[in-house]
């Protein structure tokens, strides 16, 4: 996702519909600009040498603190007395690292995995007989030879008697489990054993358990590549040196991969931790370092701060060489910044950014940031865009640093908005958090409602608003129109279904529907609500209703929840008819449905919050019931139009009568300012969309945009060249493409000559986006004197250094690489190579795949399998491959050929394969090719966390088929009429 997203990014203009839906899962792409730094007092931290002092007091029951005392000491002086009682880990007190002797128990270790079948526990949640309340981790990563060696000691209460105890733990052995009752004694086991399948491990009593335990085992593995879990991730220094460093991703489920946990958001606990490392590196967690001590064997120890309650999930540590930069904001709150050193700088505007957010937040949501610290890190190698971790945030690359003049301002932007979406889940989903993935949407549609409102609070001219609907309701309405999609609450299980859940519909569905509630109860009603919900949950957890009732103010969530219930427990979205008969309207709805004609089994309503304008300016709004009845609304005579859903601030279209649909389109023609540029957009989108579902005339759909070239506004603009798109994939393997270059040569041409290719200081931010869009589709197009510009610009850059406007980067290097000379490619690929700065590497990346040479585009696939590709960024280059016309074809062979390894590399991650698997079938649109991918899903139905979006390429595919075989006359009819 992240991948595809930063692909969009670049080109500043959604997919076709039929790929953005994933590809913007993730908010926009767009940028920031450069604005005068915060952040006063910041200093630079070199090397990683902290405050040794103050070492932490235990402070409960003397064995376990002796013990844990005893953990760190035995690295420092490696003398510790044998105890008098059973304890755990009480064989550290040997004169070799703890962790040497973790591994050499002397006690006999129940055999693993002896071929126990069935298990003792069979379902892949955990049973809530046992609750831990604290953890204390004690980790030695290896970064030479990746070893892992630990220990974790859970306290846990017992809820009800128990012969079975079960946690997670996943990818390691168990080399000791030791489970102490209240008075320290060892309690006896029958056996334990590693349920691989479920991740977890069974701890069976002789007798049953009670009241408070210790548990304590002792763990090794391997700090592996992938991406999850405690892994590795790679950079080269200012030195020419690579350097390892280890890091964490734990969400959704892979804290079971560093530790043995009760691994479920629903258990919140304190941690500690312990971590060994060679001297040269330092450590960083979601809390404060307390003390560092040495030992002989040229070891330390970090100990931290014990952390508030919170989820598994939330848990993170950096071992790491990074430099940082801190400072200290309100009473004692400590921000820093964390890179390789040769990129410290680039953290610069994240830096400010938090600055800004952190309190700006705090008012927002009426509640203090809890924690005594926040860290950004910007991680070499990371698979998502960036994680929320409490007090510890990290960070892909390209969505962190910038660096001036390089950094384009949609890559800028898209800092911001990743920061400040990072930032506000340290309250939606840190302090207060799901009770179970189903309900996701509350920590991600949230946080990417809220990643808008901080964006923009620093940002007022960027008009974050009327890009919400861009990015997000538009996005998530073309994925929920399909039958594959899934309501925003929605049962998951297993790892992998819950993976795949962080899609369009938990991210801008949810995002959609939280903006739709706040116009619907007023700003002020809405935020009292939040900081109750925060208030009553905070540092524990939450489900929809409790929001509900939050927001109404009502045990029973009141209005709130009847009208929120029927757009979170069903899925899909209606579209409103109004059709009007001289002084009235009357309002029905439906489920919309891309299918054609298509009635789903079950019928499905909302409650819905309709607002309406008609061409004397009046604004109204009533609310739609969901019970099948019907509506009428009073409308003067000589009211010429009306529109519904102001600023698409609804999640649901609107379909008017031919006569309305014509009045708007001529409203539209004489003077389209009339409208807000949020209400263009919302009639181009929904008139597309409305004709795609055969719901409305195609002539009337492209008759309504045919004004846009008068229109200059980005939001509209960009509405229509993303539904234009759409249209063009279909066309592309027909001969009727050419026609439709020619159309969209032509408005182009009329934006390219009023925008040019120089940018110029007095323009706003959003007419810098539409100059980078409209001149990169003219590129992609193949518009001729938009290429032979860009050449020369190329030219003049690469032959004699002359500089352009960085944010036109990427129709310069496409024009290069798709109509320039093979040495042009080959001098962007090692570009490609050598570069240190991130975001030039990105746009490079996507860029390379505008080539028409088709021997390059293989060459290019060929790459993502040797170390030229980071794994993060697979997806992005065959993504750029696949949205080359010609490059289609060669990306979805290139996914079959090799799906074993795109599966074994990817299937585990969150978003990746699935973005793969829809951008190599999204343009896939006639019968046989369909036939052919058809079959082929049949042979490989298991995808892992993109096994969901084959069924929804398997329905993209065949619409696209049906909407061909329909519409095409039509289309040609039109572009036709238009270019003579
Ligand atoms: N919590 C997610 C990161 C994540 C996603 C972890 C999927 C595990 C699985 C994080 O808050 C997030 O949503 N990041 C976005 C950026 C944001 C601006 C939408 C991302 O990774 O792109
Ligand atoms: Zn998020």
């Amino acid at each position: 996702m992240a991948t595809d997203r930063s692909y969009r990014q670049l080109k500043n203009i959604q997919d076709d519909d039929f790929s953005d839906e994933e590809n913007n899962a993730f908010a926009p792409l767009a940028g920031h600009q450069q604005q005068s730094s915060g952040g006063g007092g910041t200093t630079t931290f070199r090397g990683g040498k902290r405050s040794q002092s103050t070492v932490r007091s235990c402070g409960r029951g003397r064995s376990t603190c002796i013990v844990f005392a005893a953990l760190i000491l035995v690295l420092a002086i490696a003398v510790v007395s044998s105890f008098a009682r059973p304890r755990c880990s009480r064989d550290v007190g040997s004169t070799t690292n703890i962790y040497t002797t973790v591994a050499q128990q002397t006690t006999k270790p129940p055999p693993i995995n002896p071929t126990p079948s069935p298990w003792p526990w069979n379902s892949v949640r955990l049973p809530t007989d046992v609750i831990p309340t604290s953890y204390r981790i004690f980790l030695h990563p290896n970064l030479t030879t990746y070893d892992v060696t630990g220990s974790v000691i859970i306290n846990a209460m017992v809820q009800n008697p128990t012969k079975l105890l079960v946690l997670h733990a996943k990818n390691m052995t168990l080399s000791k489990v030791e489970v102490l009752d209240a008075s320290k004694q060892s309690i006896p086991l029958d056996k334990y054993v590693l349920n691989e399948k479920l991740e977890q491990a069974d701890i069976v009593f002789v007798n049953e358990i009670e009241g408070e335990i210790e548990i304590c085992i002792n763990f090794t593995y391997v700090l592996n590549d992938g991406l999850a879990g405690f892994y590795r991730s790679t950079y080269v220094d200012e030195n020419g040196v690579t350097k390892t460093i280890a890091t964490t991703q734990f969400e959704a489920s892979d804290a079971r991969a560093a530790f043995p946990c009760f691994d479920e958001p629903g258990f919140k606990a304190t941690f500690e931790l312990n971590m060994v490392r060679e001297p040269q590196y330092h450590t960083l967690f979601n809390m404060p370092l307390v003390s560092t001590t040495s030992s002989s064997d040229n070891l330390e120890v970090d100990v931290f701060e014990k952390s508030l309650n919170m989820s598994t999930y939330l848990v993170a540590f950096v071992v790491s060489e990074f430099e940082n930069k801190t400072s200290t904001i309100r009473d004692g709150l400590k921000i820093g910044v964390h890179a390789p050193g040769r990129q410290i700088d680039e953290m610069d505007l994240a830096f400010e950014v938090l600055n800004k957010t952190i309190q700006f937040y705090e008012d927002y949501f009426g509640v203090a940031y809890p924690l005594p610290k926040q860290d950004m890190v910007a991680i070499p190698d990371f698979s998502a865009g960036a994680m929320e971790n409490w007090g510890l945030i990290t960070y892909r690359q390209v969505d962190v640093l910038y660096k001036e003049h390089v950094t384009t301002l949609q890559q800028q932007q898209r800092i911001s908005i990743v920061v400040t979406h990072e930032l506000a889940h340290q309250w939606f989903g840190n302090l207060v958090t799901m009770k179970w993935w189903n309900d996701l949407w509350l920590n991600e549609g949230f946080a990417s409602y809220v990643e808008y409102v901080g964006t923009d609070n620093w940002n007022k001219d960027w008009h974050m608003m009327d890009q919400f609907i861009l990015y997000a309701t538009h996005t998530a309405m073309a994925m929920d129109c399909l039958e594959s999609s899934h309501p925003i609450s929605v049962n998951v299980q297993e790892p992998s279904q819950i993976a795949a859940v962080f899609d369009a519909i938990s991210y801008d569905k949810g995002a959609s529907i939280i903006r739709m509630l706040e116009a619907y109860l007023g700003k002020e009603k809405f935020l009292s609500g939040l900081k109750r919900y925060l208030n009553k949950h905070e540092y524990g957890n939450a489900d929809s209703d409790d929001l509900w009732k939050a927001l109404s103010n009502q045990d029973d969530g009141g209005e709130v929840k009847k009208m929120m219930d029927t757009w979170t427990i069903q899925q899909g979205y209606p579209v409103v008819t109004m059709s009007r008969d001289n002084e009235k309207i009357t309002i029905s709805q439906k489920q919309f449905l891309l299918k054609d004609g298509y009635t789903p089994e079950k019928k499905s309503l909302w409650v819905i919050p309709l607002t309406y304008i008609d061409d004397s300016g009046k604004k109204n709004s009533t609310v739609i019931q969901n019970d099948d009845q019907g509506s009428t609304i009073e409308i003067a005579s000589s009211v010429k139009w009306f529109k519904g859903n102001l600023e698409q601030a609804g999640f649901y279209r609107v379909n008017y009568t031919e006569n309305n649909w014509n009045s708007l389109s001529d409203q539209l023609s004489t003077d389209h300012t009339v409208f807000t540029p949020a209400d263009r957009a919302s009639l181009i989108d929904d008139a597309h969309y409305l004709a795609r579902a055969g719901m409305l005339d195609y002539n009337i759909t492209l008759n309504l945009g045919s004004y846009i070239a008068n229109d200059d506004d980005y939001v509209p603009i960009s509405t229509l060249l993303a539904r234009f798109r759409y249209i063009g994939v279909m066309l592309q393997k027909t001969g009727d493409y050419l026609l439709y270059k020619k159309y969209m040569w032509k408005i182009l041409t009329t934006w390219k000559n009023k925008l040019n290719w120089n940018e110029k200081k007095e323009d706003s931010h959003l007419t810098k986006f539409l100059r980078v869009s409209v001149l990169s589709l003219a590129v992609e197009l193949g518009h001729e004197s938009a290429i032979a510009e860009a050449i020369v610009i190329f030219n003049d850059w690469k032959n004699n250094n002359v500089s352009f406007d960085v944010n036109l980067k990427y129709p310069v290097y496409c024009a290069a690489a798709r109509n320039g000379f093979e040495s042009d490619w080959e001098f962007l690929w090692d570009r490609y190579q050598t570069t240190k700065v991130v975001s030039e590497k990105t746009v490079i990346m996507s860029a390379l795949g505008c080539t028409t040479d088709i021997s390059i585009l293989y060459r290019y696939l060929d790459s993502v399998f040797d170390d030229s590709v980071r794994l993060q960024d697979i997806g992005q280059v065959i993504g750029s491959v696949a949205a080359n016309p010609i490059g289609a074809r060669p990306a979805w062979l290139f996914l079959m050929k090799n799906w074993d390894t795109f599966l074994q590399k990817l299937g585990s991650t969150s978003f990746s394969f699935g973005n793969i698997i829809s951008s190599c079938t999204s343009s896939i649109a006639s019968n046989i090719e369909y036939k052919e991918a058809k079959q082929f899903f049949d042979d490989h139905s298991d995808a892992g966390s993109g096994t969901r979006e084959i069924s929804k390429a398997l329905e993209k595919m065949e619409l696209n088929v049906k909407w061909l075989t329909k519409n095409k006359k039509t289309i040609r009819k039109w572009f036709f009429s238009q270019i003579n």
